[in-house]
């Protein structure tokens, strides 16, 4: 059999040691800015029905039409692996009733799109996000906005960029489709044939079509916010106006549309240069997402984990500085002491130190090279004779230092 069958499928990775520590550090830093706004965690389930998804994010949008895992289940069920995680928190928040119109949540965990895999374009990627449901209010998006701008600075990541738009109301979207049709039919024939089919589709998917000509021809066009109604335009103008104010540096930029149907007014990207091509860190904005008969409103965004990692990385944020001190190594000499150790280990673990032992007798010298490998501060050397007078040796590993130290003083010690 060849030696790859059982690894990961392609675009799914493991995640271990030491890179675990980076992401744990990464998790816990998010809950705690979270919770600093009022935001509780939900963990919705990672499989959903696919009706799900497929009203609220859009039938023409790239998802939808070919990046979800979908199958029916042995009941004959549609469903589908999760592809982002907002469809999800807002089938919970309207199972809630009132209770679910003013809420903020966050979540994090896996995200599955059957995309084609490459830096920074995985099939299994994580994401950290957050919803606050709530009818249009500029206010509650800035506040949003300044809350991951925040998680990225207690991140102490540098050189991420917020760029900003609006996709107006529901009420707007057909002045504005009508007007960048109108606008592109001159070109028509000149875009590249996936913008040709666009233009009837899914017109906004022409403005941010990577195609080199494309982009020269969408550099002509009218911004899309010149075909909304000024309720619009003046709402996109206090979000900036207000993020201003409060120190947190906004670009405005009239290409960002955003791969997802459900969005109206704000949306925005953060991105980073440190990712090259696939260089959005985080996506969000104002949303009205259908679920069943049910229109709800919120704003949020979600950050994607690995490529929040890799600008992490690259900035020198490495993994190694979080991977835990390992605290002492229980060395046993003979088989009584060996039996002591396993007693002394578990006493040592209920008091809230990280200690390891072997769990067989070998030589002082084996146990030596592993402690040194696991990195421990202190060793414990037990050996009959100490064992007679009730004592253990302490050694310092850096220092080199050792003393002797009574069993029963032992946990007070190492406390120390
Ligand atoms: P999204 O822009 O599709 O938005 O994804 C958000 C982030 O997830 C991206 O900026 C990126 O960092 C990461 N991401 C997406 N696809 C991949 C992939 N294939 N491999 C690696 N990372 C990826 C959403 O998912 C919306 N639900 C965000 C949102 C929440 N809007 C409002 N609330």
């Amino acid at each position: 059999m060849a030696s790859n069958a059982f690894q990961p499928i392609q675009g799914m990775s493991d995640l271990d040691s030491p890179d675990v520590y980076l992401w744990q550090y990464v998790e816990k830093t998010a809950r705690e800015v979270f919770e600093r706004y009022n935001f509780g965690e939900v963990r919705t389930p990672i499989l959903e029905k696919s009706k799900v998804f497929l009203k609220s994010l859009g039938d023409t949008t790239d998802i939808v039409q070919k990046e979800m895992y979908s199958f029916e289940d042995r009941g004959g069920r549609n469903l589908t692996i999760r592809p982002e995680g907002t469809a999800g928190t807002i089938r919970y928040l309207g199972g809630l009733g009132e209770d679910g119109l003013n809420a903020r949540v966050y979540y994090m965990g896996p995200m599955f799109r059957c995309e084609r895999p490459q830096a920074g374009r995985k099939r299994q990627f994580h994401q950290i996000g957050v919803e606050a449901t709530g009818p249009a209010n500029a206010l509650l998006d800035v506040e949003v906005i300044a809350m991951q701008e925040h998680l990225l600075s207690e991140l102490g990541l540098p050189g991420a960029r917020i760029v900003l738009n609006s996709r107006g109301t529901a009420a707007d979207r057909k002045p504005v489709a009508d007007g960048l049709r109108a606008a592109l039919r001159p070109f028509e024939a000149e875009l590249c044939e996936e913008c040709q089919r666009r233009i009837d589709q899914n017109v906004l998917r022409v403005i941010d079509c990577k195609n080199e000509n494309c982009q020269k021809i969408v550099d002509q066009l009218p911004e899309m916010r010149e075909f909304m109604c000024a309720e619009s335009r003046a709402y996109l103008d206090e979000v900036i106006a207000r993020l201003t104010d409060l120190g947190v540096n906004v670009q405005y930029d009239r290409k960002l549309v955003r791969g997802l149907d459900y969005y109206c007014h704000t949306v925005w990207e953060i991105q980073h240069d440190a990712l090259g091509a696939q260089n959005a860190l985080a996506g969000g904005g104002r949303y009205e997402v259908t679920i069943g008969n049910k229109n709800i409103p919120g704003v949020g965004f979600a950050l994607g984990v690995e490529r929040l990692i890799t600008a992490m990385e690259a900035a020198g944020i490495k993994a190694e500085q979080f991977v835990p001190k390992a605290g002492v190594w229980l060395v046993s000499l003979g088989e009584a002491a060996l039996n002591t150790n396993l007693k002394l280990i578990q006493e040592l673990r209920k008091a809230g130190i990280k200690c390891g032992m072997e769990l067989e007798t070998k030589s002082m010298k084996a146990q030596m090279r592993k402690a040194n490998r696991a990195g421990a501060h202190y060793c414990v050397i037990l050996g009959d004779d100490e064992l007679a007078k009730g004592m253990a040796v302490l050694k310092n590993m850096e220092e080199g230092a050792q003393s002797d130290v009574a069993l029963t003083d032992l946990v007070n010690e190492l406390k120390k």
